[in-house]
């Protein structure tokens, strides 16, 4: 399904050329549940702005279910983010004073769907994402930090994503929260067959993915299947 080749990204400031990823190069299929683990100024955003179609590489090529999309235009690279994408961001932007489903069935507005389908929708991708049903109607400013990120995969999963990028998901979260909604992500994986990139610096969040590729210095210093995986049940 993904599949990177030797991809480099280079980011210009003023006169200075700075690599922020060299010549990576890996293969994600279907359904995997993988881990890109690193730390701080390793690349892991760029690599997911990348993976995301929200960015493109300098060089290299990465295919997207089969298709070259390092040569697409941005509005080319938006119709497949629709397509087949979903992101959650560490810190989610929910608007405060608007409920929990329409924060949810909001990006369903531009996607032209009528408002019995998008509240359809918006209800099905929150039980998906463990919301308990008794917050639906709460508003953004009335939930917890882990309800949060429970909103913030609701609406990755809104428009039936097969593909779900997580930046640091669980980075402002206790540990207890934390695994809730790592669980989430398993269960999305493993029940829904949906494929998950977790990013992450933490050791300890990587290990709930069931391959883990370390990047440091915008490079692959290894790549394997964690033979220790944590399953949350
Ligand atoms: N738009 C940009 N212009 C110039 N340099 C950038 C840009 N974006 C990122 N960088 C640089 O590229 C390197 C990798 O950044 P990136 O955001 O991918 O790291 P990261 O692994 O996600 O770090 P963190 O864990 O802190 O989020 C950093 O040194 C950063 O300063
Ligand atoms: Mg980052």
């Amino acid at each position: 399904m993904i599949e990177v080749k030797n991809i480099t990204k280079t980011y210009k400031t003023g006169d200075i050329d700075f690599q922020a990823l060299s010549d990576v190069s890996f293969t994600i299929q279907d359904g995997e549940f993988v881990a890109i683990m690193g730390p701080s100024g390793s690349g892991k955003s760029t690599m997911m702005h990348i993976l995301g179609c929200l960015d493109t590489p300098t060089l290299g090529t990465y295919y997207l279910d089969g298709k070259d999309v390092s040569v697409l235009t941005d509005d080319e690279l938006a119709d497949i983010r629709k397509d087949k994408i979903g992101f959650v961001f560490q810190s989610f932007n929910l608007l405060p004073r608007t409920t929990v489903i329409r924060n949810v069935s909001l990006p369903l507005v531009y996607a032209g769907l009528k408002k019995e389908e998008r509240t359809e929708r918006a209800v099905a991708s929150l039980i998906a994402a463990g919301m308990d049903e008794g917050h639906f109607h709460h508003k953004g400013s009335q939930l917890s930090g882990g309800q949060i990120q429970r909103v913030a995969i609701a609406r990755a999963l809104v428009n039936n994503p097969s593909l779900i990028l997580a930046d640091e998901p669980t980075g402002n979260l206790d540990t207890k929260t934390g695994e809730i909604v790592l669980g989430t992500f398993q269960k999305l994986n493993k029940e829904e067959n949906r494929t998950i990139i977790l990013i992450t610096h933490e050791h300890d969040v990587a290990m709930h993915a069931e391959r883990i590729i370390h990047i440091k210095d915008g490079k692959i210093i290894s790549d394997r299947k964690n033979d220790q995986r944590k399953i949350i049940s």
